[in-house]
């Protein structure tokens, strides 16, 4: 089929060179030219394993074209996908301007029907709002053409999107119009083999499917957050409540790790998004106010940890800080709770050395030149001349440490543990003090 994806941020990229792989002809358009023209010489601007080499592939096999021309872009598609970016507005609603632009650009272009496939994450309400944006300048041109909005949410997650793009848990699908209902099962038809995966409903509860999706995995981590915070209080230890809880197949052993709180570009704001939402129909969502107020509170607790550790004052101390990203094999660090604990820190007076496998570039970027920061080439890089470690993000090189070394490194001995990485008592035995999260802190 043609398809035709506009935004080529991580969803769009990655749907649209998946759909080219399965065999669709596909453009994906993109405002930014710079961007488009690294897609072009099959240069993928994010780190997101599996990615460039099938962006290259479906480049070289003519499936997978990228453009700036919006009304090729229009003239092509059957299917146009909306990809583009939802960013939160200052009142924490999403903010549609780039989804409705791109309606208005493809009812300026169409010259036949089109199918509207929504894969941004926007909220209930929107695929009215795109249409009626589609309708008044077709109107304005005086013409008469056909058109669909349904919506499509997209459930991957990044480090993981080509494989969960390409085997999909379910295919949501808003639509009660026959016709674009055919395109869309046609269209998904070599990821739904097998089993039945695609969930048919109407636009808007599939609208409301996506932010429940996240709703609920968010509510999920700040649920074990908080029965860490009270694990540590009771004296007991939150791995092993942790895995006594997951044994249950109605909970799972998904999404219950406790940490220093969710980040990324999704759960913060779409959890605000729904939130704002609900307020502004007049409906108090109390759950969902828990959630984000627990996750607040998460994103200081490690910094607040060792501060206190340090008598409330960290002149002249030098923490290392292993791991920049939001979470393990991504570079992005949007909403990373590593940007939280780095603000306390300097504000406590600390300086900082730190490494991340992906993310020294954009950390880069995000903080430029700074007198209390070092970027380190490597994690024991990091610990050279610190006085404690603070870990943020879980990729498996810091899993595994030379904890010798590690103690020789560190003048002060002491690892602020945001991930629960390590066995206390192994890491103990090397004369390690050690705080993490809903343990007993070994100091
Ligand atoms: C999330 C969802 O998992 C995807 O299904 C969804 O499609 C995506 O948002 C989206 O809306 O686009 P993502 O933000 O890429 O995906 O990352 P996750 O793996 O979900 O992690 C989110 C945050 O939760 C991270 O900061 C992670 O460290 C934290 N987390 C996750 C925990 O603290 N504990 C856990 O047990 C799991």
């Amino acid at each position: 089929m043609k398809v035709t994806v506009f935004g080529t941020g991580y969803v769009g990229l990655v749907q649209g060179a998946v759909l080219a792989d399965v065999g669709h002809d596909v453009i994906c358009v993109d405002v930014d030219a710079a961007k488009v023209a690294a897609l072009q010489a099959g240069r993928i601007p994010i780190h997101e394993p599996g990615l460039e080499p099938l962006v290259q592939a479906n480049q070289a096999a003519g499936r997978l074209r990228f453009t700036t021309d919006a009304a090729q872009g229009v003239a092509h598609g059957e299917l146009i996908f909306l990809a583009v970016g939802t960013p939160p507005d200052e009142d924490g609603s999403a903010d549609l301007q780039h989804v409705l632009a791109v309606a208005r650009t493809i009812a300026t272009h169409m010259t036949a029907p089109k199918t509207i496939v929504n894969k941004s994450t926007v909220p209930v309400g929107t695929a009215d709002k795109v249409a009626d944006t589609v309708r008044k300048v077709l109107e304005t041109r005086g013409v008469a053409l056909a058109f669909e909005v349904v919506s499509n949410p997209e459930f991957l997650k990044e480090g993981a999107a080509v494989a969960d793009c390409k085997r999909p848990d379910r295919i949501v699908i808003g639509t009660r119009a026959p016709q674009a209902e055919r395109q869309l099962r046609e269209l998904y038809a070599p990821f739904n083999r097998n089993h039945d995966r695609i969930v048919m409903m109407d636009v808007r509860s599939a609208e409301l499917t996506k932010y429940a999706a996240n709703a609920m995995l968010a509510t999920k981590i700040s649920f074990i957050n908080e029965m860490a915070n009270l694990a540590e209080q009771l004296g007991a230890d939150i791995e092993d409540v942790r895995r006594g809880l997951g044994s249950d197949p109605r909970i799972g052993y998904h999404f219950i790790y406790p940490g220093v709180g969710y980040g990324g570009s999704c759960f913060p704001k779409d959890v605000k998004a729904l939130i704002h939402t609900a307020q502004s129909i007049g409906f108090t969502p109390d759950l969902l106010l828990a959630v984000e107020s627990r996750n607040d509170a998460q994103r200081q607790l490690l910094a607040r940890r060792i501060i206190a550790h340090y008598g409330g004052n960290l002149r002249g101390k030098t923490i290392a800080v292993w791991g920049l990203a939001f979470k393990p094999e991504t570079d992005d660090m949007r909403e990373a709770p590593s940007r939280y604990l780095l603000q306390s820190l300097w504000a406590a007076g600390a300086q900082v050395r730190a490494h991340d496998p992906a993310a020294m570039d954009e950390a880069r970027r995000i903080f430029g030149e700074r007198d209390d920061l070092v970027l380190c080439g490597s994690p024991t890089e990091a610990l050279e001349g610190a006085d404690a470690l603070a870990i943020v993000t879980e990729w498996k090189i810091f899993r595994v440490p030379d904890f010798a070394q590690m103690a020789h490194a560190l003048h002060d001995r002491m690892v602020f543990d945001g991930r629960n990485l390590y066995d206390p008592e192994t890491i103990t035995r090397f004369g390690l003090g050690y705080v993490s999260i809903g343990r007993a802190p070994v100091v």
